[in-house]
């Protein structure tokens, strides 16, 4: 595992060269994507790299790591709306060759679907997360088994509560997502992880130093060959090693 502690503007300018790389060397990459206030810096960088010439992703292709059940792509709450916002529109990526989750069809008996597309477009080269102060990675909360594909997820009180913030009411606020299973972001050839802030500092280092336990999903991550994590300095405050 690679560790990388820095001011919040600069993990966005490292992490943003990891992509120059991969993209320099492989235009049509498969690049994993997530949604949350931790990659916004990030997307920026990225926008304004490809704006100026430094970076394309005309060739790429990209699946997000979730979606709520019941909002569709139009929705101004929905990851799919997030993500034209923040990154697509921004850059030259040719948009039906981005993909996230569909909140309106998607089911129990079809959500694995999604990781065969994923392997048919020749798996992904790049896995973005963030990480939830719970240790959650996507929407796989603690106890989610670390043999999980793309599967719906009935979303926490305390998920709801957190997210009520964005919507006129607590009613309106999903009572399930899509997404992604820790297996399937295990499969990325490559994988950042980010974190931002002091309230991410106790699950950073029980990610980091703790055991290896469903109870932390991102724990998951010590067994991956290649993850790099971008952590600003609150968020890497406990770490000892
Ligand atoms: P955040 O969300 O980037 O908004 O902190 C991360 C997550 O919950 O996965």
């Amino acid at each position: 595992m690679k560790v990388v502690i820095d001011t919040s503007e600069n993990i966005a300018r490292l992490a943003a060269q990891q992509y120059k790389e991969l993209l320099a060397d492989k235009p049509d990459a498969v690049l994993g994507l997530a949604t949350g206030s931790t990659p916004l810096g990030l997307y920026a960088v990225l926008s304004n790299m490809c704006k100026a010439g430094e970076i394309s992703f005309a060739k790429a292709h990209s699946f997000n790591l979730d979606e709520y059940i019941g909002l569709d792509g139009n929705h101004d709450q929905s990851y799919r709306y997030f993500m034209n916002e923040n990154l697509f529109r921004n850059i030259d990526i040719n948009i039906s060759e981005t993909h996230v989750p569909d909140g309106i069809s998607s089911n129990q008996q079809n959500a694995a679907d999604y990781d065969k597309l994923i392997e048919e477009a020749g798996g992904i080269d790049l896995q973005l997360l963030g990480i939830g102060v719970n240790g959650h990675i996507g929407f796989n909360e603690p106890g989610t088994p670390f043999g999980s594909l793309t599967h719906i997820v009935e979303l926490t009180d305390s998920t709801r509560q957190a997210n009520k913030r964005f919507f006129q009411s607590i009613d309106e606020v999903p009572t399930h997502a899509i997404s992604m299973g820790i297996k399937s972001v295990m499969h990325a050839r490559s994988v950042i992880l980010m974190a931002i802030g002091e309230n991410k500092a106790q699950c950073i280092k029980d990610t980091l130093e703790g055991p290896v336990t469903e109870q932390v999903p991102a724990s998951v991550l010590q067994l991956h060959p290649d993850v790099t994590f971008y952590l600003d300095h609150d968020a890497a405050k406990l770490l000892t090693k």
